[in-house]
C-alpha cells in the first residue's frame, strides 16, 4: 500500500487547498469539509432533511457553554446510537488508568529504561497499549497516564474510542493509519496526532512493527501555549497543524466498537462500519503536526531559559500557568551562549516529568538515553547532566554549535506519576540508572579562584 492508497470503499473529500493532500491546515479552525457533493448543509445545522438521507448529529468536546466550545456537526449514514448496542466489560490488562497506585511498586526515584522490544506475538493499538505511569484520576477528569505503544497488527472490523481522555500520540518507529469518523490521519515518526476524548476510530499498520509513546490526557484539552514576549511567531505556529478532510465507508460487516470509559473497557457489537461520517463543520477534530516545523527559540548570549520555552502544546489544570499536562520537545537547535554551563542544569521540580527518545542523542544523558526509551523524574525528584555530561560542557569550548541529530520529548504533569506493575517488574528497567551520578566529585576545597 502506498502512502495515498485509501482503504477499500473509503471515498474522501478534496483537499481544501490542494497543498497538503487529505488535510486541511490550522489549529482549532472552524473547519468544513464533506467527501460527497452537497452533503454538507450550508447556512443552518439542522435541516428538516438533509442531503443523500444523512443524520445530522452533533459532538461536543467541551461543555455547551464553554467559552469558546469546540463543537463538530457531523453528517453521517446513521446516527451514532446505531454504532452502540449493550456492553460487555472486557480486560486489556496493560492499558491502565489513575488511580492506580501499585503497593509494592516503588515511584519515588529516577527511573529509565531501554525501549520495549518488539514482539512475535499480534498487537493491535489496544492489546499493544502498555502504561509506563499515571497520575491524577480519570474519573474527576484531572492528570494523565503515559504509555509506550507496539503495534504490529491493524484493526479489523474493529473500531475505539476513550470517553476518558484525549490521546496524543508520538510515535517512534513505523507509521500507522488512523481510520477516524472525521478522516484519515497518517502518522509516522518525528510527527504527532492528537485523537480528541469521544472519537471514534480504527488504526492501521502501513509499516511495521510500530512503537512510540501516547500521552493520555484525561483533564481539558491540549491548546497551544501563549508565547507572552515571543510574540505572534516561533515555537508551534498554527498552520502546521493539519485536520483530515471528511472521509467515509459504506461498509456492513459485522464489527466490533471498544470503549474506554472511566478507566474500564468494554466493548460492543454492531453491523456496519461507523466510520459513516460524509461531511463535518466544526473546531472539535484529530489532528496531526510535524515536529520539524517546531522553531525553538533559545538564549542568544547567556543563561537559558526554563524548559517551558520549548512547550509545543499545554493542557491546563484550573490553576493559571500550572498545566495539568506539558508537551514539550528537545529537537536539533544551536548553541550560542557565552561563559554558560549549557546543557540543563541541575535541579527539582514539583512537576513530574516523563521523557521519551524518538531518535538520536540527548545532551544531558550523552549514553543511555536511547531511541525508544523511557525515563522518569517524579515530583522533587533531583536530576540533572550525568558526570560525562557536566564535565563536558564544564570544559567546552564554548563557539556556537549545531545540536545535531537529537529529538526527545517530555511529559510533563503537576501530579506525581505512579509506576505502574508492568513499568516496575516488566518493563526492561535500567537499574544502574541513578549510577550515572555516582562519579560526580566534590570540586570544593575552599581555594578562592578555583573553579
Ligand atoms: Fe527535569
Amino acid at each position: 500500500m502506498t502512502r495515498h492508497d485509501l482503504p477499500a470503499g473509503m471515498i474522501r473529500a478534496a483537499s481544501a487547498t490542494g497543498l497538503h493532500e487529505g488535510y486541511m491546515p490550522g489549529w482549532a479552525n472552524d473547519f468544513e469539509t464533506e467527501a460527497l457533493p452537497g452533503a454538507l448543509p450550508q447556512g443552518m445545522n439542522s435541516p428538516q432533511r438533509c442531503e443523500y438521507g444523512l443524520y445530522g448529529e452533533q459532538l461536543s468536546g467541551t461543555a455547551f457553554t464553554a467559552n469558546p466550545p469546540e463543537r463538530t456537526w457531523t453528517y453521517r449514514i446513521r446516527p451514532s446510537v446505531k454504532h452502540s448496542a449493550r456492553y460487555t466489560r472486557i480486560d486489556l490488562p496493560y492499558w491502565k488508568s489513575a488511580p492506580n497506585v501499585v503497593p509494592d511498586a516503588t515511584s519515588l526515584g529516577q527511573y529509565r529504561w531501554d525501549p520495549l522490544p518488539h514482539t512475535d506475538t499480534p498487537l493491535t493499538w489496544l492489546t499493544g497499549m502498555r502504561t509506563m505511569t499515571t497520575a491524577g484520576d480519570v474519573n474527576t477528569q484531572v492528570g494523565m497516564a503515559s504509555h509506550v505503544y507496539l503495534v504490529n497488527t491493524s484493526m479489523q472490523d474493529a473500531y475505539f474510542f476513550s470517553a476518558d481522555s484525549e490521546l496524543l500520540v508520538v510515535p517512534q518507529e513505523g507509521r500507522l493509519r488512523f481510520c477516524t469518523e472525521l478522516g484519515i490521519i497518517d502518522l509516522e515518526p518525528k510527527e504527532i496526532a492528537i485523537i480528541p476524548r469521544g472519537l471514534v476510530y480504527r488504526v492501521e499498520v502501513l509499516e511495521g512493527p510500530c512503537r512510540g509513546f501516547v500521552c493520555e490526557n484525561y483533564g481539558q484539552k491540549f491548546e497551544l501555549p501563549g508565547r507572552g514576549p515571543i510574540g505572534a511567531n516561533c515555537m508551534a505556529n498554527p498552520r502546521d497543524f493539519k485536520a483530515p478532510v471528511a472521509a467515509f465507508e459504506d461498509r456492513e460487516v459485522p464489527s466490533t466498537v471498544t470503549v474506554k470509559w472511566c478507566g474500564q473497557f468494554h466493548e460492543t457489537k454492531i453491523g456496519q462500519s461507523p466510520l459513516d461520517v460524509v461531511a463535518w463543520h466544526g473546531n472539535y477534530a484529530p489532528y496531526k503536526y510535524d515536529l520539524r516545523t517546531y522553531c525553538p527559540v533559545g538564549a542568544i548570549l547567556f543563561d537559558h531559559p526554563d524548559p517551558s520555552i520549548f512547550t509545543v502544546l499545554t493542557a491546563p489544570s484550573g490553576v493559571p500557568g500550572t498545566a495539568n499536562i506539558d508537551f514539550v520537545l528537545f529537537r536539533e537547535r544551536w548553541m550560542v551562549a557565552e561563559n554558560t554551563f549549557r546543557p540543563p542544569w541541575y535541579h527539582k521540580n514539583i512537576m513530574s516529568e516523563l521523557m521519551g527518545n524518538i531518535y538520536g542523542q540527548y545532551d544531558a544523558k550523552p549514553q543511555g538515553f536511547i531511541p525508544g526509551g523511557v525515563s522518569l523524574h517524579n515530583m522533587m525528584l533531583p536530576h540533572g547532566p550525568d558526570r560525562n555530561a557536566f564535565e563536558g560542557a564544564s570544559n567546552a569550548e564554548l563557539k556556537a554549535e549545531k545540536l545535531d541529530n537529537t529529538m526527545s520529548f517530555m511529559f510533563e504533569t503537576r501530579f506525581p506519576q505512579h509506576l505502574t506493575d508492568f513499568a516496575g517488574k516488566e518493563a526492561p528497567l535500567q537499574d544502574d540508572y541513578i549510577d550515572c551520578w555516582e562519579s560526580l566529585e566534590k570540586k570544593f576545597d575552599g581555594t578562592p579562584g578555583v573553579k
